[in-house]
């Protein structure tokens, strides 16, 4: 507090204001990167995670899952040929960062980083932006909004395909705003284009753990087919709908039962198809317009396969194993 006229007492620093700064509360993109053994978290935090690992153990593991699901998915994106990742919902920087991953493949790629958390927008203006890599504060109660910020639309081109990442994320809100939130972000984007999601999903004892433990926002445990749901007017890419662990491009996965027993991600990456009349389509929007998909698309990088080859179900993880191992020979 200062003092008389405005002046400090010696020694002391005014700590300066930072909306919806509070560190004695526990926060999302907090929570989140302590379970992924992350720095940037207090006491707060780090006591709400222990709450939710003690009724979910398996949490930190299905935290690092997801986060390997989305290098697979943004490492075949951008080996299909996708330069512009827009990754709301980011939350702190970690490794394997959306443009990490997508300038592996080509340095060309360019990345929006949106959080509605003003501070992981400082950390990733700091740690992650630079040429042609931008961090917006952007509410996903607003999609629009967010795909219309100047900021973000100066280094996306909305008229060329782009990779828009949602990832655990969607499960803060009730079934029938997640979707509407993918049903503006589809309709927003040029045939052509891609869905990341990931979420939540689990049986309704563990729902209801988590939910009760998770002081940090709402906390929603969706249905597979609620999240299914979300892909609608997409063309879901194989392996479809899976387990995030099981999620690797082109082999398939275990079919999602109705409900999941314990708590699982589930995920997939859906494409927007072509128009159908295609003439009738901007110009600008041509890339891949319509193009098939290949029998053998560009592999990920044998990294992320083996990642998946670690966590995955049975069937798909010793296929995995097995590709992964002919091809370093
Ligand atoms: C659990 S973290 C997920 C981070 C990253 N997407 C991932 O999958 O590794 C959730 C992030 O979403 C952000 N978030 C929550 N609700 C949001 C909203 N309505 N709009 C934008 N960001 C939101 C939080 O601030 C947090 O950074």
């Amino acid at each position: 507090m200062t003092g008389p006229g405005g002046v400090l007492p010696a020694g002391e620093v005014e700590a300066p204001e930072l909306p919806g700064f509070d560190a004695t509360r526990p926060n999302v993109a907090r929570v989140y990167d302590f379970l992924l053994g992350g720095k940037d978290n207090y006491a707060a935090d780090r006591a709400e995670a222990a709450r939710l690992t003690g009724v979910f153990p398996l949490l930190p593991l299905r935290a690092r899952q997801n986060r390997l699901f989305l290098a697979r998915a943004v490492s075949w994106l951008a080996g299909q040929g996708v330069r512009q990742f827009i990754d709301i919902g980011c939350g702190l920087p970690t490794v394997q960062n959306t443009h990490q991953v997508a300038r592996a493949a080509d340095a060309g790629c360019r990345v929006a980083y949106v959080d509605r958390d003003p501070v992981v927008i400082c950390h990733a203006r700091a740690l992650l932006s630079g040429p042609g890599v931008i961090a917006v504060p952007g509410d996903l109660a607003d999609p629009d909004a967010i795909l219309a910020d100047p900021a973000l639309r100066a280094v996306i081109d909305l008229a060329e395909p782009a990779a828009v990442i949602v990832a655990m994320v969607l499960h803060f809100t009730d079934a029938a705003t997640a979707r509407g939130i993918t049903e503006a972000i589809t309709r927003a984007l040029a045939p052509g284009s891609f869905v990341v999601i990931s979420a939540g999903s689990g049986d309704a004892q563990t729902g209801a753990m988590l939910a009760r433990e998770y002081q940090a926002g709402p906390l929603f445990n969706h249905t597979p087919a609620q999240i299914g749901a979300l892909f609608d007017g997409l063309e879901l890419i194989p392996p479809g709908l899976a387990d995030a662990t099981c999620w690797v491009p082109g082999r398939a996965a275990p079919p999602l039962p109705a409900r999941l027993s314990g708590g699982h991600i589930v995920a997939g990456v859906g494409r927007k198809p072509a128009p159908a009349n295609p003439a009738a389509f901007p110009p600008a929007a041509k890339h891949k317009l319509g193009a098939p998909w290949p029998a053998a698309s560009p592999a990920p990088h044998k990294a992320l396969l083996v990642s998946a080859a670690v966590f995955c179900c049975p069937g798909p993880a010793s296929t995995v194993r097995a590709e992964s191992t002919r091809r370093s020979r």
